[in-house]
């Protein structure tokens, strides 16, 4: 496996740290190797003692000791080289002579590099019908620049050894979210328009941009979350049953989420999105930074680091239900969760309503829960909701969930594309995310400030109130 990006954060604070474990719990066939590559003159023994560092960051206490870090050292190594020069593709290539055919090239880097990358490999002679290519999102920054890196990466590898990487899909409450759907037959009936009122997919963060101010500042919330983590849980909670799980047949039922999304553009940005900033505030008591004020990022940023949009699905099942996409970073609470409102009974018996809902947590708990409304003990019938709760990480008495990466590497070890995005999956998303950046540039220059540590802009609120049916 060749980790492009080598000594960046994804490769040290995610990829490493997945193929310690997957070493760890002896996932790795005996023969894997890990080589890391990136511009900085290193040499192995120092890669090594970098990648430690982090790993000891990352892994569990528990999970980690010496003697297991060293045999995963074994398999690690490092190679400097300038992933812009193609004489480097060359040194490279003579340097994997003899080594074993089958190679997994992860390419952690900034998505502008791809094409550059993928040619190189190709004249290179390093891109042999064995070889895997592994690319991490956004892919591109438009609907045109997507499709510019799929068209290069198709020259010169065949879908089926392309696997676009959505980490969400790695969660395995996100895969759980399939087999609620699919294999109990109490929520399938339900599960459409005449009995959903509405869904709200909320991902937020407490975290702020971190180091990663240069990346975020071009990207924005809606390439860095929306394109990307939300659409892919929309598409899991609306899609039809696939006929099989195989890859094929689910990517299929996605593609068709996505198609049928009716577009936002123009004038429409106003009535059906918020765009946020982040001001400076307290996350946990401490003082957090504004945006603008974060490194790498343009004192007079119009980034935006929060969006709330409604997402209207164009079908038999969906129509006019109201789905709320919303995400943001520096916000009051981490958590990611899925929220499915069911409509109210059709006549009222009792005092006190709502509940009727199905929650679906991914983050920071894996929970499922039913909200359902109860009579409160004592005289009369007074109504309360309460919870059916399903504590996925209980119920599987598991020590340790397993991170999305170490689901997803061994996915593309094993050649298993299911879990990762097609290239027409890649492209509809864009083709309807591009249409609201655009009537943003026109309609809606300035995001809207919230402080740090707060639930997002105030106008939240009122849009919820212009499409909810209650205006709750
Ligand atoms: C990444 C984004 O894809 O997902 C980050 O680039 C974000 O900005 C992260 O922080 C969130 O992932 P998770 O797994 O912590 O919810």
């Amino acid at each position: 496996m060749l980790v492009f990006g080598g000594t960046g954060d994804l490769a040290l604070h995610k990829l490493l740290p997945a193929l310690y474990y997957l070493h760890r719990d002896g996932r790795l066939h005996a023969q894997t190797r890990i080589l890391a590559l990136a511009r900085q003159p290193l040499e192995r023994a120092a890669y090594q003692a970098l990648a430690e560092r982090r790993c000891r960051a990352q892994v569990a206490r528990a999970d980690f000791d010496a003697a297991t870090w060293q045999g995963f050292a074994e398999r690690l190594d490092y190679f400097a080289m300038d992933i812009e020069q193609s004489a480097d593709f060359s040194r490279l290539a003579r340097r994997l002579e003899g080594s074993p055919a089958q190679q997994v090239y992860y390419l952690a880097t900034a998505p502008r590099l791809f094409e550059a990358v993928v040619e190189h490999l190709a004249i290179a002679g390093l891109a042999g019908p064995q070889s895997r290519i592994v690319l991490e999102k956004p892919l591109g920054h438009s609907l045109e620049s997507a499709r510019a890196i799929n068209a290069a990466i198709g020259k010169v590898f065949d879908e089926s050894r392309v696997f676009r990487i959505d980490h969400y899909l790695g969660k395995e409450t996100v895969q759980n979210l399939m087999a609620l759907r699919f294999a109990n037959a109490l929520f399938e009936p339900l599960w459409r328009a005449g009995h959903i009122d509405h869904v709200r997919i909320n991902v937020y963060e407490t975290l702020g941009v971190e180091n990663r101010g240069a990346y975020y500042d071009q990207a924005g919330a809606m390439r860095d979350m929306v394109q990307n983590h939300l659409l892919q849980l929309l598409c899991l909670v609306a899609m039809e049953a696939p006929a099989r799980f195989d890859a094929e047949a689910v990517r299929d039922e996605k593609l068709r989420v996505l198609q049928a999304l009716k577009p936002i553009g123009g004038l429409d940005v106003r009535d059906k999105t918020v765009r946020g900033q982040y001001a400076a505030g307290k996350i946990g008591g401490q003082e957090v930074p504004a945006y603008w004020f974060e490194k790498n990022v343009d004192n007079d940023s119009d980034t935006e680091t929060f969006v709330a949009l409604l997402a209207e699905i164009d079908n038999w099942r969906w129509a006019g239900v109201p789905f709320f996409l919303c995400t943001g970073k520096r916000m009051a609470r981490k958590t990611s969760e899925i929220v499915i409102q069911f409509k109210p009974v059709p006549h009222r018996l009792f005092n006190g309503g709502e509940a009727n809902r199905l929650l679906i947590r991914l983050q920071p708990e894996e929970r499922i829960s039913l909200q359902l409304m109860a009579k409160a003990p004592g005289k009369g019938m007074r109504l309360e909701p309460v919870e059916l709760d399903l504590n996925l990480a209980q119920a599987f008495q598991q020590k340790r969930r397993w991170d999305a990466y170490e689901r997803l590497l061994l996915d593309v070890i094993e050649g298993d594309s299911t879990l990762f995005m097609r290239r027409d999956e890649v492209e509809a998303a864009w083709a309807w995310v591009d249409p609201i950046l655009q009537g943003w540039h026109e309609h809606y220059q300035s995001p809207r400030p919230y402080p740090a540590g707060s639930d997002g802009p105030e106008q939240l609120q009122a849009l919820f109130g212009r499409h909810l049916r209650g205006g709750s």
